[in-house]
């Protein structure tokens, strides 16, 4: 059986203290990586230090950026490129639709980004709210997150996400997340579904002790 992932997106929060204190107190009090692969998705400023923490601690936790460039490392004032994060992280999120929708991110720019990710061999979690949308070559991981479900408290229901799941799963070899209000109470109703194979987590990855929890229901 390959192991669940379960990736928490901490998105645009936490200073670097309140990063620091997250991941001690979780290496604090998780001791299994077992079955499961845990998959922290802090902002740019946290990746670093948090990939030197990680390897010096030995920890079963891996790194996901939350966006890559398009573009090649080079003269693109603001933007990380993926050569700058090429052995840093193992994962980076692509197309969550908080980038589609604010930073007017196209299909066109998501495959570029994939591309550039694939390139630097960083593994793309690519997002999709619909099952129709189309995925990018090369894509291996694919989170489903409908819209209304996301920051809302309002899950989609663990049977339909799962056949949402199974659709996606006809286009292509891929591993299919659930993402949108999981938390420690429903995420074992997702996990449990056959064509789920792990959680994308936002909200409830802030506080190390729900992300903790929301890890030992899955366990
Ligand atoms: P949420 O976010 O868990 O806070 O709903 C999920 C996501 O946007 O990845």
């Amino acid at each position: 059986m390959k192991p669940l992932i379960i990736l928490g997106n901490w998105k645009a929060n936490k200073s670097t203290e309140e990063a620091l204190a997250w991941v001690e107190d979780f290496v604090k009090n998780w001791s299994s990586g077992g079955a499961l692969e845990i998959i922290l998705a802090p902002s740019f400023i946290h990746i670093s230090f948090l990939a030197r923490f990680i390897r010096e601690k030995g920890l079963a936790l891996k790194l996901s950026a939350q966006n890559v460039s398009q573009f090649n490392k080079g003269a693109y004032t603001g933007e990380v490129a993926a050569e700058m994060l090429r052995g840093l992280v193992e994962y980076s999120l692509i197309g969550h639709s908080e980038r589609r929708k604010n930073f007017g991110e196209t299909d066109e720019i998501l495959a570029q980004k994939v591309r550039q990710a694939l390139a630097n061999g960083i593994n793309p979690v690519y997002c999709i709210s619909e099952s129709q949308m189309s995925i990018p070559e090369g894509v291996k991981i694919v989170a489903y997150e409908p819209l209304f479900a996301i920051g809302s408290g309002r899950p989609d229901t663990p049977e339909n996400a799962d056949s949402v799941a199974a659709e996606i799963k006809k286009k292509g070899d891929f591993k299919v997340l659930y993402g949108g209000s999981i938390n420690a109470e429903n995420v074992y109703s997702f996990v449990s579904q056959p064509h789920i194979d792990g959680v994308l987590v936002g909200g409830a990855s802030l506080s190390s002790q729900e992300f903790l929890s929301i890890t030992n229901h899955v366990a």
